[in-house]
């Protein structure tokens, strides 16, 4: 089959900088393997050009788009529509565009929570979740995690204002299930002692600060699962300390790969062959 042709689709990833996204490999190693007429194209914009780059690609052959840093919150002015969990998320990193009309989504939680319940084989509904961070990913996460059934959320953060207006937000807006911790080691304890699960959603961690850890190694116990939202290294600090204290781990490579399935999803209509985009996944980051 001759590519591209005048029938070719496109999906965009819109963002500022994208040097290092590893989407486009994914997704288009994945069109060509189910021969689907599609090409993923990576588009650095600013935040003073993303509208008119939008409302052009919603009259060209884009049949969506991803969106990240830092235009997840400011394409939203721009949708024809949003979905009930993108709206409550408050950001967008997914638009489906049919008939020059476009439609906002959030993979981000589901891609978390997939990866989480397929890699530690547990179920989020009834489970205590303790989550450091409180920015766009740790959004996703605790919105996601409170739509599914999570009984508790305690979240912790550097700026306290922050957690308490996160913890404030799900518990008016999703389910009464979530309190703010200040990051002193006695309410630290107390809170990561009655959960299930602690997940760093904070940059903390990440190359080139591969040394750091988010919150204090003594706070993990073996019947712990850690889950690090960092994938750059694959193995971050906090994952080779919860490993050596035998608790069970879940890697972020796992969530960057089932948002992205999601989104592909939404994007084609078709079942993304998941072990395809991993293995791209891990190639590049290897
Ligand atoms: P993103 O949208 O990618 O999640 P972000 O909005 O910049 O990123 O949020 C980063 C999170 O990491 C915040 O919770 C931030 O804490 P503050 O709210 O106090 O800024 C946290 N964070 C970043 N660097 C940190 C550091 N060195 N120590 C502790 N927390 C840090």
């Amino acid at each position: 089959m001759p590519y591209p042709t005048i029938n070719t689709k496109l999906v965009t990833l819109l963002g500022n900088p994208l040097g290092h996204s590893v989407s486009p490999h994914m997704h288009n190693r994945v069109f060509k393997k189910l021969g689907i007429d599609c090409c993923y194209l990576p588009v650095e914009v600013t935040e003073d050009n993303l509208e008119t780059v939008f409302r052009a690609l919603t009259k060209m052959n884009v049949i969506g788009c991803n969106v990240t840093i830092p235009h997840k919150v400011g394409i939203i002015q721009y949708l024809d529509e949003l979905d009930s969990v993108a709206q409550t998320i408050g950001a967008v990193n997914t638009i489906c565009i049919k008939n020059g009309k476009s439609k906002g989504y959030n993979t981000d939680g589901e891609g978390f929570i997939r990866s989480l319940e397929e890699e530690s084989q547990i179920s989020v509904k009834g489970k205590c979740f303790f989550i450091h961070g409180c920015g766009g990913g740790s959004r996703a996460i605790c919105m996601t995690l409170a739509f599914k059934g999570a009984a508790k959320i305690y979240i912790s953060n550097r700026t306290f204002t922050k957690a308490e207006a996160l913890s404030e937000e799900i518990n008016s807006k999703i389910a009464k299930c979530s309190v703010p911790v200040q990051t002193n080691h006695e309410d630290q304890r107390n809170a990561t002692q009655a959960c299930d699960v602690l997940v760093n959603t904070t940059s903390v961690g990440m190359h080139p600060n591969e040394e750091e850890l988010p919150f204090d190694a003594s706070l993990i116990n073996e019947k712990h699962i850690v889950a690090d939202i960092v994938y750059n290294p694959r193995m971050t600090k906090l994952l080779k300390t919860a490993e050596r204290k035998g608790a069970r781990i879940v890697p972020g490579l796992g969530m960057l790969i089932y948002q992205g399935a999601a989104a592909f999803k939404l994007f084609t209509g078709v079942e993304p062959l998941v072990d395809e985009m991993s293995e791209e996944v891990h190639r590049l980051m290897a």
